[in-house]
């Protein structure tokens, strides 16, 4: 079972010396603050902000998770070559349909080398 490295748990000291290693692993979760309870809604991951990862043969990213709360909503899988063999961020929308009064969704990426990276939560209103 590999490490999970989580966003939030790593202090500034270390985001700073290991920023590109962590920003690259990191996966962002991007969508609207609010959901309509019932509609389609798009949530996008892009794994790393600012820095991209490889995808080579031996060390890419193989799968990017969709939480919310405890319960996983979605999972992605690629092979390597998806992004070409070249740095890249790995990018997944997923299209979900709220219940509820809000989501906590939280997205996880695995790297194939560098294990499992969750990244901050998002919180979204639904009504
Ligand atoms: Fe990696």
């Amino acid at each position: 079972m590999p490490k999970i490295n989580k966003y939030e748990n790593i202090d500034n000291v270390e985001r700073e010396a290991k920023k590109d290693l962590i920003d690259r692993h990191s996966p962002f979760i991007h969508c609207a603050d609010t959901a309509t309870a019932g509609e389609p809604f798009e949530v996008t991951v892009k794994m790393g902000n600012e820095y991209t990862h490889p995808d080579d043969f031996d060390h890419y990213i193989e799968s990017v998770s969709l939480f919310n709360g405890d319960t996983l909503l979605a999972k992605a899988s690629y092979v390597p070559g998806t992004l070409g063999n070249v740095k890249a961020h790995n990018t997944t929308t997923f299209t979900i349909i709220p219940t509820g009064k809000k989501l906590k969704l939280s997205a996880q990426g695995y790297c194939t080398k560098h294990g499992i990276w969750e990244g901050t939560e998002v919180e979204v209103a639904v009504s």
